[in-house]
């Protein structure tokens, strides 16, 4: 167990969708990839007619509000996540969209599905907060069917390279170094993960960076880490302005805080039907 997928830890941090909408307003509005993450995820899914759809750690479902306008209108889509404060806020920005007919309460390592009854699932920046991700992998490969396709997103151990030194520097007591999802589960060690339980796993990277030009949204992100990194104990009211400051200084002085990112998604076909 690590501070990516202690179970305390992963319900505080995501009790609401509060940390997570931090992250992805930074990534909204300072990638220098236009296109668009969002719109990068959906564009790899190939839904067929009809086809039954789940997707595990939703999140707030912001894949899917952005593309509510490219959703087959066939396809029937249910969303789940382990904590109740995402799934009404999902529930919430998705309420027009037809194709989602369900949202319900799971936790990935127990699925309440028989055996091959999806033809997609989805796990977007998620299997890095499951204890057991072997079981959870091998529960995705029991619900899909044998054509069936898992979609996978994560982060390279590369991703944000740099921002861990300059969050270190300003204050050495935040424990963020030993802090990383992409060590559990990432675009370096994934495939092998995904390897056991499905035959065929093909990997594909989303190039972009961050081109920071204002310390607030960059202030916001650092807090949302809470829990994975201990940000209440250091990061006080004067603390954070001082760190506002801090932040603020390095983009007169620059211009600029540009940071890496390295993101991307495993397509897993082919489930082994261990189970069966
Ligand atoms: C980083 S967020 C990703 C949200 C969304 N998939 C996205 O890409 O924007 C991780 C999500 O996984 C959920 N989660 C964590 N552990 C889980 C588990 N064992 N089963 C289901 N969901 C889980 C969290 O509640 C959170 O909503």
């Amino acid at each position: 167990m690590s501070r990516a997928n202690d179970r305390d830890i992963v319900k505080f941090q995501y009790n609401s969708d509060k940390n997570l909408y931090a992250r992805q307003a930074l990534h909204r509005g300072f990638s220098t990839n236009k296109y668009g993450w969002e719109n990068w995820v959906f564009d790899q899914y190939m839904f067929k007619p009809n086809d039954k759809v789940i997707e595990f750690g939703c999140g707030n479902g912001s894949t899917w509000a952005n593309n509510s306008n490219k959703i087959p209108k066939d396809i029937k889509v249910t969303l789940t996540d382990i904590s109740e404060g995402m799934l009404s806020t999902a529930e919430s920005n998705l309420l027009e969209i037809e194709q989602i007919i369900k949202y319900c309460n799971m936790d990935i390592q127990n699925i309440k599905y028989t055996n091959s009854y999806f033809d997609c699932a989805i796990a977007n920046h998620m299997l890095y907060h499951v204890q057991n991700r072997d079981l959870a992998i091998s529960e995705i490969a029991r619900i899909l069917k044998e054509d069936g396709t898992f979609y996978v997103t994560t982060n390279s151990i590369y991703n944000m390279k740099g921002l861990k030194n300059l969050v270190m520097d300003f204050d050495s007591r935040l424990d963020y170094s030993s802090f990383s999802v992409a060590s559990e589960f990432g675009l370096e060690n994934g495939a092998e993960q995904l390897s056991k339980h499905f035959e065929s796993v093909e990997k594909l990277v989303y190039e972009d960076s961050l081109h920071i030009t204002e310390p607030k949204p960059l202030v916001d992100y650092v807090l949302s880490l809470e829990g994975h990194v201990n940000i209440q104990e250091i990061m006080t009211e004067s603390r954070t302005k001082e760190f506002y400051q801090y932040l603020k200084d390095i983009i007169l002085k620059d211009g600029s805080i540009d940071i890496p990112k390295a993101s991307g998604m495993f397509i897993a076909k082919k489930p082994k039907k261990l189970t069966e």
